[in-house]
C-alpha cells in the first residue's frame, strides 16, 4: 500500500505524505510554456498527451506523494452538453441554465465518450508514475457544479444559485440528481482507469446552513459516495467541504468518508478532537502562508504537526496553490514536512 493509502486506512505516519491542491498550474514555468502552446486550458485537459504531461510536471520537480488528474470539475457540465469556456484572466464561463431540460438529450455513452480524455490520461499516468505515487481522481460535488451551471460563472456570494434554490427547488433537485448519476459513473470509470483515491470538491457550500446544507450538499454527496462504494467498496474517498463550518462534522460522520480535506479557517484543535475520530484529515496550510515564505510555513507546519499531525494526516494546502507562489517556498514546505 502507498503511504497515502495507509493514512487513509487510519495509520498515523511520520513524516506524513504530502501533495498540493492545484499542484499542476500557473506557478510553474513549464506549465505556462505548455499552456501557451496548447491554446486554452480546456484544450490541455481534453488532450491526454498534454494532460498527462502537465500532471507529471510537479511530480518530477518535487516528488509529491500523490498525483491528481489534470482536468476540471466543470468537465461534467461540458460533457452534458453545456457550452463551457475559460475566459483569459476571468475564470470559467458557461451558458446558464434554469432547468435540466435546457440541455440537449445526450445518452450516457456519449457523455462518457466526451469524458474519455480523463480515462485515457489516468491510464497513461499509471504507466508513467512510480508505484509509490498515489493517483487521485476527482469530481466536483453536485451543489458546487450546479452553482456554475445556473450562474454561468463563479459568483463569490452565490446569489444566483441561492435564489434559484428558493424559487425552483424542484428544478434544482433535477439538476443535482442528474449530476449525482453522471458524477458517480465518472468516478467509477476513473477507478477502472487507474485512480486509487477519489476526491470530491465542495468548494461553495459555505452559504448553506442547517437543513439547506443537508439537502443540497450532504445528501447528494452521500448518494454519490454510496453509488461509487456499491461498485468499488475499497476505493478511499476524500471530501473537501470548503468553509462549510459545522458541515465538516456532518460530512465526517457520513459512512464511507475516508478523508476530509480542511480549509485554513478550521481550528486544528477542534479538528483533531472532533473530526479525526471519524476519518483521516488533509490540509490545511493557508496558500498565502506558502506565498509569504519560510517563517510562516515553519510556524504553520509545527502547529499542524502538534495537532492533526498526531493522528492520520496528509499534508496539503487548505485550498489551491496561487499562481504567484515562489517555487522555492514549495520546496521549503516539502522539506519541512519531510523532517517533522
Ligand atoms: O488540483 C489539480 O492540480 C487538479 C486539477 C484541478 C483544476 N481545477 C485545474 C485548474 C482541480 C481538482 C480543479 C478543481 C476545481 N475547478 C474547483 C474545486 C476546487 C477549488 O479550487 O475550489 C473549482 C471551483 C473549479 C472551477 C475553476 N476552474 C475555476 C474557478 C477556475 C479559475 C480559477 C483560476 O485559478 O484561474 C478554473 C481553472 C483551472 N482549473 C485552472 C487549473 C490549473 C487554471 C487554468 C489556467 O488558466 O491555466
Amino acid at each position: 500500500m502507498t503511504r497515502l493509502l495507509r493514512v487513509l486506512s487510519g495509520e498515523t505516519l511520520s513524516p506524513p505524505p504530502v501533495w498540493l491542491m492545484r499542484q499542476a498550474g500557473r506557478y510553474l514555468p513549464e506549465y505556462r510554456a505548455l499552456r501557451a502552446k496548447a491554446g486554452g486550458f480546456l484544450d490541455l485537459c481534453l488532450n491526454p498527451q498534454t494532460a498527462t504531461e502537465v500532471t507529471m510536471q510537479p511530480i518530477r520537480r518535487f516528488g509529491f506523494d500523490a498525483s491528481i488528474l489534470f482536468s476540471d470539475i466543470l468537465i461534467i457540465p461540458y460533457a452534458m452538453g453545456q457550452r463551457l469556456w475559460f475566459a483569459e484572466g476571468e475564470g470559467p464561463r458557461l451558458i446558464p441554465i434554469m432547468a435540466i431540460t435546457e440541455l440537449p438529450e445526450i445518452d450516457s455513452d456519449t457523455i462518457h465518450q466526451r469524458l474519455s480524455a480523463s480515462y485515457e490520461t489516468l491510464n497513461r499516468l499509471r504507466q508513467q508514475l512510480n508505484p509509490d505515487t498515489t493517483l487521485i481522481g476527482f469530481c466536483g460535488a453536485p451543489w458546487t457544479v450546479a452553482s456554475y451551471m445556473v450562474a454561468g460563472r463563479g459568483t463569490p456570494d452565490l446569489k444566483p444559485i441561492r435564489d434559484f434554490s428558493e424559487a425552483y427547488p424542484d428544478q434544482l433537485q433535477a439538476i443535482i440528481d442528474r449530476l449525482v448519476e453522471i458524477s458517480s459513473a465518472y468516478l467509477l470509470k476513473q477507478v477502472e482507469a487507474g485512480a486509487q483515491v477519489l476526491q470530491i470538491f465542495e468548494s461553495w457550500a459555505q452559504v448553506l446552513r442547517g437543513s439547506q446544507f443537508d439537502r443540497w450538499s450532504r445528501d447528494p454527496i452521500s448518494k454519490l459516495i454510496e453509488k461509487v462504494k456499491a461498485e468499488a467498496p475499497n476505493i478511499p474517498i476524500i471530501v473537501f467541504p470548503r468553509k462549510a463550518d459545522d458541515g465538516y462534522l456532518k460530512i465526517a460522520k457520513l459512512p464511507w468518508v475516508d478523508g476530509l480535506s480542511i480549509d485554513p479557517d478550521i481550528d486544528l484543535e477542534w479538528a483533531s478532537d472532533q473530526l479525526q475520530q471519524h476519518c483521516a484529515l488533509q490540509g490545511n496550510l493557508d496558500p498565502m502562508d506558502l506565498v509569504a515564505g519560510p517563517e510562516r510555513i515553519n510556524r504553520a507546519v509545527d502547529y499542524m504537526k502538534s495537532t492533526i499531525g498526531q493522528g492520520p494526516w496528509i499534508a496539503n494546502l487548505g485550498h489551491g496553490i496561487v499562481p504567484q507562489t515562489p517555487i522555492e517556498h514549495v520546496e521549503h514546505f516539502i522539506a519541512k514536512i519531510r523532517e517533522v
